[in-house]
């Protein structure tokens, strides 16, 4: 009885430790596709490609990637470079993941302009939010 007991232990410890790694993952590829994002949004700003149609698409694409990282950092997923004050300051941390949200929403309309100036400074808030949460919260 105390062996089947031990063993039904291991079977769910592993198959909780399966599935953080998963979790892990998942976030990294999330964060992986918005870094992608933001990596070719800056090559546009500072004209090393000359592709300034795509930036409003590329917005989008990173308003949708930012609504979606909302949900990559569930109770239970700790691992990674995620340090584990994203759960013990939770709150904090909500607050950050919003303004991430927000900025990129805002970016998303303001690319719609052609205005490089109000471009620029939008981008320029999103990269203060990843920048401060990463600070604060990434190893
Ligand atoms: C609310 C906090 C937060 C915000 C905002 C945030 N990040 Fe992250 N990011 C993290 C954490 C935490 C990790 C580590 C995740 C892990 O290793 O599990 C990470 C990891 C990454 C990674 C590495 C992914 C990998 O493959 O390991 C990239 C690239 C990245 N973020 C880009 C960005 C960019 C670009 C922005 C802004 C547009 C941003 N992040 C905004 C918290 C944030």
């Amino acid at each position: 009885m105390r062996r089947f007991a031990a063993f039904v232990l291991a079977i769910s410890v592993s198959s909780l430790i399966a599935a953080d790694e998963d979790q892990v993952e998942y976030r990294q590829e999330v964060m992986s596709a918005i870094g992608g994002t933001m990596g070719a949004i800056g090559k546009i700003l500072k004209e090393e490609v000359d592709r300034p149609n795509d930036l409003a698409t590329l917005a989008a694409a990173l308003a949708e990637l930012a609504s979606t990282a909302q949900n990559v950092f569930p109770e239970g997923s700790e691992g990674g470079d995620a340090l584990p004050e994203i759960w013990e300051e939770s709150e904090d941390f909500a607050e950050r993941l919003t303004a991430l949200k927000d900025a990129a929403s805002n970016f998303r309309e303001v690319a719609k302009s052609a205005d490089m100036a109000e471009i620029g400074a939008a981008v320029g808030a999103v990269g203060r939010t990843c920048r401060g949460c990463h600070h604060n919260y990434r190893e």
